[in-house]
């Protein structure tokens, strides 16, 4: 098979329709806006409805992204959901999703690097693709953290909200798509952001229900400090993985967990302002679906383009970040013909390399 390189050519996000305002925190726990807003930038966040799970909220956006990319949910090779607060300890929400939207050919298999998820799941998909394993693949970041927050901790509380973003990606001869990719960890840090109930280490009983075992737990000073440098070198390094300097940037779509990190990343990095995509203040740490709502929601204001190079940089527990650097190519709708006849060529290649004779 040719060499293909991974391009999104289709993206969707969906976010629940509650909407819990810092002045509603205000009636729960002993908060303010002012301090919310002062130290996170968040305004406000979703919340998933009771019967709303992430894996209903993942196959709303996935259905969104495959209609922008003219695909069938047949034709889906690869399921791939990221997130650390899945239905089910197994099956993986990624299989709940392929039955949910009738992807019926599709592996399925989740990715768990909390916040980083998304950027994980994309650089797989990105290697099957390149590698030629596979033709396409849909990667979505969902999460509903809620369930997960013990909403008498002021600490953690007023940080998360719920949704889910999804990206097709799919194998063009094109000469653009996903340039790099870089993924870290530091798992010596894990009990500084983790929910410790619930695995095989604490299964659930009622010991764990009352030590709060279930509860997500965080040292948020030190989470601040580490995700600063972290999401800066690794932009920095998936930046020189990819040939380009930060001038390249068109866009940096940074983890969505605080506005001053944000800022303290773009600061580090001397990267302008004005070329940062922020949405905190709506949706709050979305965790793995930050990255991808961030993204739809970039587009759908106008500020990614054709031939853009775009930046992706995350940060989560494990402690998990990396980054990706891709050049915008935007949907089927847009390019008509020629990706339509893109898709013809594979297949046609597909055909001549089975019908080859080996050896
Ligand atoms: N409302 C009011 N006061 C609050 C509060 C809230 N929601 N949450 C904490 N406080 C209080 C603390 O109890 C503390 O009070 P004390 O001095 O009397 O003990 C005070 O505010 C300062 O707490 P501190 O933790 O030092 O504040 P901070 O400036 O570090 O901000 C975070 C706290 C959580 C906002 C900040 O550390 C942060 O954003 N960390 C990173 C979190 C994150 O993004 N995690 C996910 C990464 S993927």
């Amino acid at each position: 098979m040719a060499r293909q390189n991974a391009v999104i050519t289709g993206w969707g996000f969906y976010a629940p329709s509650r909407v819990m305002t810092n002045f509603d925190l205000e009636k729960i726990v002993d908060t303010s806006d002012q301090w919310i807003t002062e130290r996170t930038g968040i305004k406000e966040r979703h919340i998933a409805a009771e019967g709303e799970t992430t894996s209903t909220m993942a196959a709303r956006a996935a259905r969104v992204a495959l209609e922008r990319a003219r695909l069938r949910p047949a034709d889906v090779d690869l399921i791939i959901v990221g997130t650390c607060s899945p239905d089910y300890l197994f099956p993986a929400t990624a299989c709940l999703v392929q039955t949910a939207i009738g992807a019926e050919r599709a592996g399925s298999f989740d990715v768990e690097a909390a916040c980083t998820s998304f950027v994980s799941a994309l650089a797989i998909a990105n290697g099957m693709i390149v590698s030629g394993a596979i033709r396409n693949a849909l990667v979505i970041g969902a999460e509903t953290l809620s369930r997960f927050l013990d909403w008498t901790d002021r600490g953690t509380c007023v940080l998360f909200g719920d949704g889910a973003g999804a990206v097709v990606v799919e194998g063009s001869s094109a000469s653009v798509g996903i340039e790099s990719t870089v993924l870290h960890s530091d798992g010596s840090k894990g009990d500084l952001l983790w929910v410790q109930g619930g695995g095989v280490k604490h299964p659930a009983s009622k010991d764990s229900l009352a030590k709060g075992l279930h509860f997500l737990k965080m040292d948020g000073s030190a989470t601040f400090k580490l995700a600063v440098k972290s999401m800066a070198d690794a932009a920095e390094e998936a930046l020189a993985a990819a040939g380009l300097k930060l001038d390249d940037i068109a866009l940096l779509i940074p983890h969505q967990a605080n506005i001053r990190i944000i800022e303290a990343v773009g600061k580090r990095l001397r990267f302008p302002a004005e070329k940062v995509f922020v949405n905190v203040q709506r949706y709050g740490n979305t965790s793995a679906a930050s990255i991808p709502i961030a993204l739809c929601e970039a587009e759908a204001a106008g500020r990614l383009r054709r031939g853009d190079k775009v930046l992706l940089v995350a940060f989560g527990g494990g402690f998990t970040w990396g980054a990706a650097v891709l050049e915008w190519w935007g949907s089927h709708l847009e390019h008509g013909q020629r990706s339509i006849l893109d898709r013809a060529a594979r297949a046609l290649e597909d055909v001549v390399d089975r019908v080859r004779p080996v050896g």
